[in-house]
């Protein structure tokens, strides 16, 4: 149906950046987020939790009848789209795909950089992606796990993440890449003190890439004039309610739901 919802599900807040992107290139759809905020983060667990997770967090948007999930995390994707893919009847799209694409798109040198959560960079997914668009681009990755709290502390331009993002990024740099892919739906947050840091390097936000993924795959587009948000999480705080407001710009509701755990 038209009007059924697209699912978007993350391991917290940073897929509301995907939810954001979703939200102005597709004003007409319905969208409902799951932030499963009461096991984040995903990106220092296991293959087999981030899998457990990701099949629990998809049955429950199909409790609301969506057209589509889209998978905004990264950690998420790199583990577990194939599975989802297998085991649900509706269009799965997962964020290191699009931004795969999109890297290799604007790479003129081929030499791209990767960040991510520390299991998005153990799976070797966007090398894999990447090299498999095109086999003679080198992939240079680097995990950043002291992003993620930085930015939900609120520190998005802040000096001490500027810090922290010179440390992580000095090796990548030392490559001369001209392309970096942001592969964490955190990191847009940053993305102003990560262009510092980063000079006339292209940043690739997987979150706009993903959305006109969407836009292209969508089953059926609802041509309502203003489609309705529901957010929904497994642990209700303040901390998400801050966080939420602060990246979709606007007053959100937050309801909290019950995980099936079958
Ligand atoms: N949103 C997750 C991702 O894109 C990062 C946060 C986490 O570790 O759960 O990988």
């Amino acid at each position: 149906m038209p009007e059924s919802p697209i699912g978007i599900f993350d391991s917290g807040v940073g897929g509301l950046t995907v939810l954001k992107a979703l939200r102005e290139l597709l004003p007409g759809e319905n969208l409902i987020y799951f932030g499963d905020t009461a096991r984040v983060p995903y990106g220092t667990k296991s293959h087999k939790t981030i899998i457990k997770y990701s099949i629990q967090n998809t049955k429950l948007l199909e409790r609301f009848r969506v057209k589509m999930v889209v998978v905004a995390c990264n950690t998420s994707s790199a583990h577990a789209l194939d599975i989802l893919k297998e085991e649900f009847p509706f269009p799965i799209v997962g964020v290191v795909e699009p931004g795969a694409k999109e890297a290799v798109k604007n790479s003129k040198s081929g030499r791209i950089g990767v960040i991510g959560t520390e299991a998005t960079v153990k799976s070797e997914a966007y090398r894999k992606a990447i090299v498999s668009l095109d086999p003679f681009c080198q992939v240079y990755q680097k995990a950043c796990p002291l992003f993620v709290p930085l930015i939900e502390e609120g520190w998005l331009d802040d000096e001490i993440t500027e810090m922290v993002a010179k440390r992580y990024l000095g090796e990548l740099l030392s490559k001369e890449i001209d392309t970096l892919v942001l592969g964490c739906t955190h990191y847009p947050l940053i993305k102003k003190v990560l262009s510092r840091v980063c000079g006339g390097v292209k940043l690739v936000d997987s979150a706009e890439a993903v959305a006109r993924e969407v836009e292209k795959l969508l089953p059926s587009k609802n041509r309502g004039n203003r489609g309705t948000v529901r957010i929904l999480v497994s642990d209700k705080t303040e901390r998400f309610e801050r966080i939420a407001r602060m990246i979709m710009g606007e007053e959100v509701e937050i309801e909290e739901v019950e995980i099936d755990k079958e």
